[in-house]
């Protein structure tokens, strides 16, 4: 849980100043006590690399205070450091975005990254694998499997989060190398992209575990169609969390709507997304009106169902509980509202709006 800079202000309007603003941002409006705590710097933070020592260095008029004074600066603030990275010769800014500046990919130097990156107080590395097969004919699975023995030679604590777009299937061989793998294209800040990789994300429930977990990508939330719709954010968040997937924020925090504030520190949905049994949701029915119930188990026999409402129109979803979480009996909570929901007759159902989610904990009674 934490902000990764991409969402909010991509490559050229990267400054340390907007990472600090996230940070103390994060560490004062409750996010830091929810959870959230990795800064993420993305790419377009590099300057080159030292003429003498070929070590990395910052951009000097992006971050004119250093990599490791910012690093400290995080810290300080009670949270954790990331950093942005590639295995071959070119950053996809090279690409996509016609970064000027060159030579910044770890290929052949990836012992010396690594440890320029542990010096900068670094906790967290997102290694992204930008057309390295085309431009550097690298191979995925070594190629992520050097770094990650680099960074284990530094002797740090680092998460290490691999991307390649989900192009060869990752949660199948992920788990041996990274602790987080992406299994998407890159999202955007529109509803049909959000619901497009939730469907997306209905079968591969089997290989995400402790430790070791499917990326569905950072949140949108706070840009673009998830500016202020709160349902939409609801439905974005929740079923997030019902993924149990990392929730980073890519958004102006300090500009944060307060109702959508509320929905990433609601206690439910941090429970939910960080549960200790760390298994994520199956798509139990999936209607063609667009209503769909999903179900995910939680530590102590509690369950999560989300009922949710991808379509234009209200629905009103209906949910046997002997179907979605098993025979007996139930106390049913709506995460929204905390309110308890009455569940008696078997069934558990809400009224949902277009694009959003209801969401429930279910405990044994
Ligand atoms: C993309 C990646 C984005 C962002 C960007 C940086 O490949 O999916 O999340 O990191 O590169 O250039």
């Amino acid at each position: 849980m934490g902000w990764n800079s991409w969402n909010q202000v991509r490559c050229h309007n990267l400054t340390e100043d907007i990472v600090k603003a996230a940070a103390d941002a994060i560490a004062s409006n409750g996010m830091r006590e929810a959870g959230y705590q990795y800064v993420v710097v993305d790419d377009c933070y590099q300057g080159g690399r030292d003429p003498e020592t070929g070590s990395l260095i910052a951009h000097s008029q992006r971050f004119p205070g250093g990599m490791p004074a910012l690093g400290e600066y995080i810290h300080a603030k009670g949270l954790k450091f990331g950093i942005y990275g590639v295995p071959g010769s070119e950053t996809c800014a090279n690409f996509w975005d016609e970064y000027p500046i060159h030579g910044l990919g770890s290929l052949g130097m990836e012992e010396l990254d690594a440890q320029t990156w542990a010096e900068w107080g670094v906790d967290y590395l997102k290694y992204d694998w930008c057309r390295a097969d085309i431009t550097d004919e690298l191979e995925k699975i070594p190629a992520f499997l050097r770094m990650r023995d680099a960074l284990v030679t530094t002797g740090r604590d680092i998460v290490y989060a691999v991307s390649e777009y989900g192009d060869d299937e990752p949660w199948t061989w992920g788990a041996e190398i990274a602790n987080l793998w992406r299994t998407t294209q890159d999202i955007l800040p529109e509803w049909d992209s959000v619901a497009g990789i939730i469907n997306a994300q209905a079968d591969l429930w089997p290989y995400s575990r402790p430790g070791a977990w499917n990326d569905p990508d950072m949140l949108q939330v706070g840009n673009g169609e998830f500016t202020d719709d709160v349902e939409a954010n609801r439905a974005h968040v929740g079923m997030w969390a019902m993924l149990a997937a990392p929730l980073f924020l890519g958004t102006n925090v300090p500009d944060l709507d307060p109702q959508i504030l509320g929905i990433l520190t609601n206690p439910d949905v941090v429970a939910i997304d960080q549960d200790p049994l760390g298994k994520q949701a199956q798509r139990l029915v999936k209607n063609a009106d667009g209503t769909q119930v999903w179900s995910r188990p939680l530590k102590d026999g509690v369950f999560a169902v989300a009922l949710y409402n991808l379509g234009t129109e209200h629905q009103h979803i209906t949910a046997a509980l002997e179907d979605v979480v098993g025979a007996g009996a139930w106390r049913a909570r709506s995460v929204w509202d905390q309110k308890d929901v009455d569940v008696t007759g078997g069934h558990l159902s809400a009224d949902v709006a277009p694009r959003g989610l209801a969401l429930h904990m279910l405990r044994p009674a």
